[in-house]
C-alpha cells in the first residue's frame, strides 16, 4: 500500500482553547484517519509577541496539548510534539533567512497590521523575530514535506509565502526537495461568542473547553438575548440571539421546537439557558474526564510527547540532510 501523505499544522500555546476551537479539532481528528498527520504547539511563535511575558508558555503548551487530547485527537493516530523540542526547525529557519528577500516578509499582510494592531495598544514588536515569523513557519511547514497544511483562511498568505519561499530555494539550489503545501482550508461553522460577537480571547466571550459545570453556567446566564424581550410572553427574534446560536450547536434536536416557542412567547429566556447550559455540561463532560486523566498522570502526557517528539526528529533530520546536501554545507 501507498504510503500516506502528510499533513502538518500547528497552535501558539497562548491559553486554553474555548468552544470555537473545537471544531477545529473535531477536523484535526477526522484528518488523522486520512493522513499520516502532525501536529505541533509554536512555542517559539508564541514568544514574537509576548517576548516580555514569557512565563505562561511552558505551562500553556501542555494545556493546548491536553485540551487536543481532552477533544478527542488520538496520540496513537498521529504525531504530537512541541516545535522547540525539534531544534532543527531552527537550523532550517537559519537557512531560509539567507534566501528570503527582506521585502518578502515586509509584505506579508499580516505584519503591518499586527505591528499596527499592538502598537495601538503601546506594544512595539517590531523584532527581527516578528517579521521573521512568516519564515520560522515555512520552516516549520516545510521541515515535514507535507502535502498539506490544515489552518484557518487567516494564515492563507503565510502558506503561499512558504511554497515561494521553496520556489526560489529549489531554483537557487537546483533540486526538488519539498513537495508544495497546499492549504486544507477548514470549512467549519462558526460559533459567536456569548455577546454575539465573534468568539475570542481578548473580548473575554468564550466558554473554555475546560470550564467548570458552574462557570458554564455563569457563562451563559450572562448571554445575549433578544433585548427586546421583556416578559416571557413578549414574542422573541431568536435569529439576533446567541443562546439560540448555540442551542444549534449543542442542542439540535429541539432547536426548531424552541424557535418556535420563543416566537410564539411561549418559553422564557430563563429556561431557554438552563436547557442550554444543560447541553454544554453534557457535551464538555467526557472531555473533562479526559483532562482529568491526563492532569492526574503527567507521565501520560510526557510519554505522548516523546513519542512524538521522537518521530518528528526522525523526519526533520531527514530533511535536513536533504537540505545540507542541496547547498553543499
Ligand atoms: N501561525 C499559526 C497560527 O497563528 C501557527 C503556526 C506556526 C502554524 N507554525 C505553523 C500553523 C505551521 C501551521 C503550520 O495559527
Ligand atoms: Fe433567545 Fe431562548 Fe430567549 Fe428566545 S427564549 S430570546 S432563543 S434565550
Amino acid at each position: 500500500m501507498a504510503e500516506k501523505q502528510r499533513l502538518l499544522s500547528g497552535m501558539r500555546p497562548t491559553g486554553r482553547l474555548h468552544l470555537g476551537h473545537y471544531n477545529v479539532i473535531k477536523e484535526w481528528v477526522r484528518l488523522c484517519d486520512l493522513y499520516d498527520s502532525y501536529w505541533f504547539t509554536a512555542d517559539w511563535h508564541a514568544i514574537t509577541t509576548q517576548f516580555d511575558n514569557t512565563d505562561s508558555i511552558r505551562a500553556n503548551r501542555r494545556e493546548i496539548v491536553i485540551d487536543w487530547l481532552s477533544a478527542g485527537l488520538d496520540p496513537e493516530k498521529c504525531h504530537i510534539f512541541h516545535q522547540s523540542d525539534i531544534k532543527e526547525h531552527a537550523e532550517l529557519h537559519l537557512l531560509f533567512s539567507m534566501i528570503t528577500p527582506l521585502s518578502w516578509l515586509e509584505r506579508v499582510p499580516t505584519y503591518k497590521g499586527q505591528l499596527e494592531a499592538f502598537k495601538e495598544k503601546g506594544k512595539d514588536i517590531a523584532t527581527y523575530g516578528f517579521l521573521g515569523y512568516p519564515l520560522l513557519m515555512a520552516a516549520d511547514i516545510l521541515m515535514y514535506r507535507p502535502s498539506g497544511v490544515p489552518v484557518g483562511e487567516d494564515q492563507a498568505p503565510h502558506v503561499e509565502f512558504c511554497r515561494e519561499l521553496l520556489r526560489r530555494f529549489h531554483h537557487l539550489y537546483n533540486c526538488q526537495v519539498f513537495p508544495e503545501p497546499q492549504p486544507v482550508f477548514n470549512h467549519i461553522e462558526i460559533l459567536p461568542g456569548t455577546d454575539n460577537r465573534k468568539m475570542s480571547k481578548s473580548y473575554g466571550n468564550f466558554i473554555l473547553l475546560s470550564e467548570k459545570p458552574e462557570d458554564v453556567k455563569t457563562k451563559v446566564w450572562s448571554m445575549v438575548t433578544d433585548a427586546t424581550r421583556i416578559r416571557k410572553t413578549d414574542p422573541g427574534h431568536p435569529d439576533v440571539c446567541a443562546v439560540y446560536a448555540y442551542q444549534g450547536f449543542f442542542n439540535k434536536a429541539e432547536q426548531p421546537q424552541i424557535c418556535a416557542d420563543c416566537k410564539a412567547g411561549a418559553i422564557g429566556c430563563g429556561q431557554c439557558k438552563k436547557r442550554l447550559t444543560e447541553c454544554i455540561n453534557d457535551f464538555l463532560e467526557p472531555m473533562r474526564e479526559r483532562r482529568a486523566k491526563y492532569e492526574a498522570q503527567p507521565a501520560l502526557l510526557d510519554e505522548i510527547i516523546d513519542a512524538g517528539n521522537t518521530a518528528a526528529r526522525k523526519t526533520a533530520r531527514e530533511t535536513m540532510g536533504m537540505v545540507r546536501e542541496a547547498m553543499k554545507i
